[in-house]
């Protein structure tokens, strides 16, 4: 670790070019991942862990959607070895860091996915949508490419409601912003309610959110409980 490139990374001015950003940062992710977990993230990638685990079927065809150095994959195929695995990162330097990964290697954007209708099983898309231009057309790809009784389950980092919380938060806020480009997405903004069956998780005074999805997107539908394995059976 150089201290004082990630403090650089940390406190540099936003970039607009996110790609560029990760393809810099691709070396030293892990470790700020490691942070991001510790202070805030760990109940919401937690609440992906455990439902991946309840939708994970043997030779199950998993889409790891931004999947930067590859976190989510390996838990993938821990949880189910025998998982066919895609990663996809419009980076390639974040993507060079996930060789080791058994699977398909994709460059691209997970804003238009180079992948036809229903080709996948699961997507997992971890720390992503708030650092695309528009999140809800990252989860409508998603959904777009999961067959009918296909899963996707994402996490992002959402804004506080309170105003205590919003004010404690703001240096981890404008961290990940300058450092990741990520947007603490406001509630407007998350794409979860669009669905029946979608399964919200908040943690930290609502720095972290988890969502499942199932292929049943009606918007305007009246949320429902969560329900990953009833319904049009599992993957
Ligand atoms: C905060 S990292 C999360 C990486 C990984 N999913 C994880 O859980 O550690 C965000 C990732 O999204 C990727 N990304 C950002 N915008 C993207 C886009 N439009 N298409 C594909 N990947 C994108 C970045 O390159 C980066 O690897």
């Amino acid at each position: 670790m150089n201290t004082i490139e990630d403090i650089e990374l940390m406190l540099g001015a936003p970039r607009a070019d996110v790609r560029a950003l990760y393809d810099r940062a691709a070396t030293r992710y892990d470790h700020f991942r490691d942070l991001w977990l510790q202070l805030a993230g760990a109940a919401a990638e937690q609440a992906l862990i455990d439902d991946l685990r309840a939708v994970l079927r043997p030779g199950a065809r998993v889409l790891d959607a931004g999947c930067g150095t590859g976190a989510l994959a390996r838990q993938a195929l821990r949880i189910e070895p025998t998982a066919q695995l895609t990663l996809l990162d419009q980076s390639s330097g974040m993507l060079a860091e996930a060789a080791d990964v058994p699977g398909e290697h994709v460059v691209g954007s997970v804003l238009q996915l180079p992948f036809s209708d229903a080709s996948f099983d699961v997507v997992v898309s971890g720390w992503v949508i708030e650092t695309v231009p528009d999140p809800m057309a990252a989860v409508q790809e998603y959904l777009r490419v999961i067959n009918p009784a296909g899963h996707v389950l994402y996490t992002f980092c959402s804004l506080p409601h309170g105003f205590f919380s919003r004010v404690g938060s703001a240096w981890l806020r404008a961290a990940v912003g300058r450092g990741f480009a990520g947007e603490f997405l406001p509630e407007s903004r998350t794409p979860w309610h669009d669905c029946e069956r979608s399964h919200r998780i908040e943690g930290t005074g609502g720095l972290v959110t988890e969502v499942a999805l199932r292929k049943c997107c009606r918007v305007g539908a009246p949320l429902l409980p969560a329900d990953l394995s009833s319904g049009d059976s599992g993957v």
